[in-house]
């Protein structure tokens, strides 16, 4: 198998081809760590896990983004194109920048300022946010955005805060509401890219639609005329 590689190297990207012969069910890490060991012990990507729970090695194949470590290589046929995803700053081979990401959630306080544990036996509750639960920040879904930008928050961001806004222990949603009016909710054109992407079926569009519809409803933006009846509160 031809394995080419988009390596970011003294601030320019080029190719380069290595020869691999993949054993049977070995996934694209497992073709990394080969040409890491075998073929050219400086090329640099990102891995912790290696079982599609931290989320940090995300890459394209042939031109999808798909997590490294849970991909196998029988998938994409007798040739694979590695390369960087897009969206983020590439900062040496395969491996990207998260500062930009990690600094919203900082920005935007993504996490609960004050705890309310009434509530927390409501299934109904919980079923809310079951599906954002499961996100490992892989940022795949920044990735696929086309809307991307800095003034766009972006799928992965508004799916954390849609979390902290729907758990019933969050005593004060409504906190986060300027922050993602200030992140620019309504850029979003609900392409769905990030939701058919997503590894773990997170549903960020399904997240940021909610969350656009409570801001319309608290006057925070402006009525887009989508029918949203479906949505209940
Ligand atoms: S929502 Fe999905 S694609 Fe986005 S960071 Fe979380 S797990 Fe990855
Ligand atoms: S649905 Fe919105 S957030 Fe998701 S990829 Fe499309 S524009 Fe980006
Ligand atoms: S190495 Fe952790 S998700 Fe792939």
């Amino acid at each position: 198998m031809r394995v080419t590689i988009k390596r970011f190297r003294d601030g320019k990207y080029k190719e380069e081809t290595f020869t691999v012969e993949p054993k049977e069910g070995w996934t694209v890490l497992d073709v990394l760590f080969y040409i890491k060991e075998n073929l050219d012990e400086t090329l640099s990507y990102r891995v912790m896990c290696r079982s599609s729970v931290c989320g940090t090695c995300a890459v394209k194949v042939n031109g999808k983004h798909v997590l490294a470590c849970k991909e196998h290589v029988s998938r994409f046929g007798n040739y694979l194109l590695i390369e960087p995803v897009d969206n983020l700053e590439p900062v040496k081979d395969l491996v990207v920048d998260h500062k930009m990401v990690v600094d919203r959630l900082r920005a935007g306080k993504v996490w609960f300022e004050e705890r309310n544990y009434r509530g927390v036996d409501s299934p109904e509750g919980f079923n809310r946010i079951e599906r954002q639960w499961d996100c490992i920040g892989c940022l795949i879904c920044e990735s696929v955005c086309p809307v991307f930008s800095e003034r766009f928050g972006g799928p992965f961001l508004f799916t954390k805060i849609y979390r902290t806004v729907e758990d019933p222990r969050n005593s004060d949603p409504s906190s986060k509401y300027g922050f993602i009016v200030n992140f620019n909710i309504t850029d979003c054109t609900h392409c769905n890219y990030c939701s058919i992407y997503c590894p773990k079926s997170c549903q960020p569009e399904l997240a940021i639609r909610i969350l656009e519809a409570k801001l319309r409803k608290e006057g925070l933006i402006e009525e887009k005329g989508d029918n949203l009846d479906f949505l209940s509160f």
